[in-house]
């Protein structure tokens, strides 16, 4: 699993201890609103689980997913990561703590995690689905040189409602 070192934060594997930062940080009715799995309550329980699932998957040999925290001190402030890695190409996800929010801190997390799925991992497309109404997260995407590729409508089932996403891309060259 990697360590990504940037200039004001790490993004690094999960680790045992982090359910009490996880809870502080994520426990929050806008980030739950704003994705498809976080729950709201988010109890120490549900970081527990978490932080086992990725340990668990951190040791498989075939990677499908790489979940990192964004660590600020020690403390997880928030939580980026790459799914359904199948052949060419994953899906990226992320939260921040809201008392960190409109620092730029989720677009450099989001270059760095990117940059690594292209040039490491050589992947050749990154994506993200997001709510349509998610403004700051298109923004981030946009900021982190992903490219608009549609609206997908009906795409998900959010508490009982259907919802539109917008989905972005980032890919190498063609042909690479
Ligand atoms: C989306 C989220 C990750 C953004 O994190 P962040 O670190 O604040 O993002 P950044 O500071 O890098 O960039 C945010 C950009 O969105 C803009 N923005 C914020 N709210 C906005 C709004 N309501 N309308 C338009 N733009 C908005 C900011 O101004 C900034 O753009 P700018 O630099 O051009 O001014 C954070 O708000 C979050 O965790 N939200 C809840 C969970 C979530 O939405 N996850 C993503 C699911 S797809």
């Amino acid at each position: 699993m990697p360590i990504i070192r940037l200039a004001r934060f790490n993004l690094r594997p999960y680790r045992k201890g982090d359910e009490h930062s996880i809870v502080e940080n994520i426990n929050n009715p806008k980030i739950s609103r704003a994705t498809l799995t976080i729950p709201y309550p988010y109890t120490i329980a549900d970081a527990l689980s978490w932080i086992d699932q990725n340990l668990k998957a951190a040791r498989k040999r075939k990677k499908t997913e790489i979940n990192l925290a964004i660590d600020m001190g020690g403390q997880v402030i928030g939580g980026i990561g790459l799914s359904k890695m199948d052949g060419h190409q994953a899906e990226i996800g992320y939260w921040l703590a809201e008392r960190y929010w409109g620092q730029g801190i989720t677009t450099s997390a989001v270059e760095a995690l990117s940059a690594y799925a292209l040039n490491d991992l050589r992947l050749a497309r990154v994506y993200a689905y997001v709510f349509s109404s998610n403004k700051a997260s298109a923004r981030v995407l946009e900021k982190a040189g992903y490219g608009f590729e549609g609206r997908s409508r009906r795409h998900v089932v959010k508490d009982g409602r259907r919802r539109d996403c917008l989905l972005f891309a980032v890919g190498s060259a063609p042909g690479d």
